[in-house]
């Protein structure tokens, strides 16, 4: 039970991660009349929820109904939406709100200023939300009510897993790991697809996600380490460990992931002050 059924819902913003919220919302059977959009550009996807499920859609939060009272906003515009999309109707309304934002680089102390509303929570989070998978990263500070971190809690994880952080500056090295990870291995799947494709496997995509799919679900029924599970496929003197030998010599890939990562990490520090 996530405890959500009482709430009022209303999202700023539903674009690629808005719209994960949205359908996770419908899923956990929350009641379409408890949750209400703020989007100036529906896609289809959005356009079929409204109709069916009768979800209520503004087009602007100046024409926002002033009588909604969330208890749950969610902040899910880019980052250089966010100032123009607070106008005085939206502040209004949402004064008495928790406020969550999944905006990047947004400070928590920057979201209580603009918002005008001390109960603001700061989370990041990763696009397999779209599929219940997500990978969250929340931060409160000293002041957050403890029932506002259930109730973030609890939202945050209808799009999947939570994790909480003491420090809010993980937030750029959590972007660059978890925000970017899904990149990284869409990345090497698609290497080892383009290498199989040259190797004439006609279901080389299919083969390759299923190495994946399966090599995950075998981590999870081991309750193993991954270097444990290597050490098994990998035989003294064998194929893979003549591979291995080019991958990690000198920490080689290690390294480089280390180099990638820094830089994404660096990255998300500037596009903070911008
Ligand atoms: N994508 C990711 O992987 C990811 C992961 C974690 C967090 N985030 C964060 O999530 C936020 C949203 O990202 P996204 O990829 O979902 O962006 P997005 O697809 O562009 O979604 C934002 C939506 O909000 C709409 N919008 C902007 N200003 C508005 C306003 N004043 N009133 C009504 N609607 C407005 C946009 O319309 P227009 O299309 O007309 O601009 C767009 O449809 C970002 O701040 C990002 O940092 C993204």
């Amino acid at each position: 039970m996530n405890n959500l059924e009482k709430e009022i819902f209303l999202i700023l913003g539903a674009g690629n991660m808005g719209i994960c919220f949205v359908k996770a919302l419908i899923q956990n059977r929350i009641k379409a009349n408890r949750i209400k959009i703020i989007e100036k550009n529906p896609s289809r996807e959005l356009m079929v929820l409204k109709r069916k499920k009768k979800i209520e859609v503004f087009k602007d939060t100046k024409k926002v109904s002033t009588n909604i009272n969330p208890s749950i906003v969610l902040l899910a515009v880019k980052p250089n939406q966010l100032s123009k999309a607070l106008s005085s109707e939206f502040l209004n309304i949402t004064k008495n709100s928790l406020i969550i934002s999944i905006i990047a680089g947004k400070s928590l102390k920057e979201l209580k200023k603009v918002t005008k509303n001390s109960n603001c929570v700061r989370a990041m989070t990763n696009t397999p939300a779209s599929v219940g998978m997500g990978t969250s990263l929340v931060f409160y500070d000293r002041n957050t009510k403890q029932k506002n971190k259930k109730l973030s809690n609890n939202f945050l994880s209808l799009i999947g897993q939570v994790n909480e952080t003491k420090s809010e500056k993980q937030m750029d090295i959590f972007t660059a790991i978890f925000g970017g990870g899904p990149a990284y291995i869409y990345l090497f799947i698609d290497i080892l697809t383009q290498i199989s494709k040259k190797a004439k496997f006609k279901n080389s995509r299919n083969m390759v996600i299923q190495t994946f799919l399966g090599s995950l679900l075998l981590l999870l029924s081991e309750k193993d380490e991954p270097v444990n599970l290597k050490k098994k496929v990998t035989s003294k003197g064998g194929t893979t460990e003549s591979a291995l030998s080019i991958l990690e010599n000198n920490k080689g890939l290690n390294n480089l992931m280390q180099k990638a990562l820094k830089k994404a990490e660096q990255r998300s520090k500037e596009l903070n002050k911008i």
